[in-house]
């Protein structure tokens, strides 16, 4: 059915003004444009600079969600301006008026432009590029099906920096890598043609600003306009990293995921007052005791304000239960960890054909695009859609 535009109404911006080089603390802006509802936030950015200011800045290029330029804080949530709708921006607030900033954990550089170069000195930290198996094959390298399927949710970053933006263990830790970089990461890691993963991932595993930095906040998932799901690419990297390499890394990353699971297999639920000593090899292991002992302020503030009692902190009564064990003695007893990227979706038209399809590798250059026959069926969901890994 044919979309019914609506006419133009009023909608009021607010932006965020600062220029760093003028010496003025930064400002409020207040312009109320007219433009249909269906418009994008950033059509109603161009309009206020057109008629009203022209020093307003912001950057942009493609306009449909493609480049990755325009990525703004929109009613304090990171996005892109180009793919925001005016309507539905205005009825997210209490009085209509949509909020623009720019983006966080990056350097104002004028009004809504920050400087990149935070972003992409992290992503050229990872070696953002295919360093191939030798020999390289006179033609092109064959690629099963589901290897490239799983890096496909990764291929599909635009380098916009929503993550980056509301990535908080990069706003405690700046120095860390962060997610659209790790995700970049992942990309070549999960690559069958890529001749480095163990080096990669030894390499971010040791990096104290690496991959176990990353505290699980979901932010970037929910940031990412794309649907890429960087946090999920974090986690890929550390199961390739525990699970296949058994990385056992100096910050104690791989031993702590360890202790956690035994933790929770022993008791069902988690003792946290074994957790830290276990990560550290027990409580009388030479590493965990200076850890207890920097823990102990945390600790002491903890049992004053009456979150944990001694009792309960050193006597943890609950053990785990049959339900809890079965569910390990199955994940142990299998052979190998499978996972399905549910980034994919859609159906197949014609099941024969696909089904030839299924036993027939495809083909991939250098940039990974893969090319596969009768992949026209299957589509690639790019709007945050149920993007996600199912282990099994
Ligand atoms: Fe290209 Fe918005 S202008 S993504």
């Amino acid at each position: 059915m044919a979309e019914t535009h609506k006419p133009p109404e009023d909608f009021t911006l607010r932006m965020r003004r600062y220029d760093p080089e003028s010496g003025d603390a930064p400002y409020w802006d207040e312009h109320t444009v007219k433009l249909e509802p269906h418009r994008s936030v950033l059509e109603g950015i161009l309009q206020a600079k057109a008629r009203f200011d022209g020093s307003i800045a912001i950057r942009c290029s493609c306009r449909a969600a493609i480049c990755g330029s325009c990525g703004v804080r929109i009613n304090g949530e990171p996005g892109l301006a180009c793919h925001t709708h005016l309507d539905h921006a205005s009825q997210a607030t209490a009085d209509g008026v949509i909020e623009i900033e720019p983006m966080g954990n990056m350097p104002v550089i004028k009004d809504l432009i920050v400087d990149m170069d935070v972003h992409w000195s992290k992503i050229q930290r990872v070696t953002p590029w295919l360093i191939n198996k030798e020999p390289v094959p006179e033609r092109e390298y064959i690629v099963a099906r589901e290897s490239m399927v799983d890096i496909t949710q990764s291929m599909a970053c635009i380098q916009c920096g929503a993550c980056v933006s509301d990535c908080l263990s990069m706003e405690v830790d700046p120095d860390f890598i962060g997610p659209a970089a790790l995700a970049k990461a992942y990309r070549f890691v999960g690559d069958p043609r890529d001749d480095q993963a163990q080096e990669r991932l030894v390499d971010l595993a040791q990096d104290p600003a690496g991959i176990y930095d990353c505290t699980h906040c979901f932010k970037c998932v929910e940031a990412c306009p794309k649907g890429v799901n960087p946090m999920g690419q974090i986690m890929r990297l550390r199961r390739r990293a525990g699970s296949d390499y058994h990385i056992n890394d100096d910050n104690n990353g791989y031993r702590h995921e360890h202790a956690f699971v035994d933790n929770i297999k022993r008791n069902g639920l988690l003792h946290e007052a074994d957790l830290l000593p276990d990560s550290y090899g027990g409580k009388f292991h030479p590493r965990a005791v200076p850890e207890l002992l920097s823990s102990l302020p945390a600790i002491t503030k903890a049992v004053a304000r009456g979150k944990v009692t001694p009792r309960k902190a050193l006597l943890h009564e609950h053990k785990a239960d049959k339900h809890v064990r079965a569910y390990f003695d199955t994940i142990d007893a299998r052979e190998e960890r499978f996972e399905l990227n549910l980034y994919i979706s859609g159906y197949d038209e014609d099941s024969q054909s696909n089904d030839a399809d299924a036993a027939t590798p495809i083909s991939a250059g250098d940039d990974g695009t893969p090319s596969a026959p009768g992949s026209s069926s299957q589509g690639v969901a790019s709007e945050g859609t149920g993007s996600d890994t199912v282990e099994g």
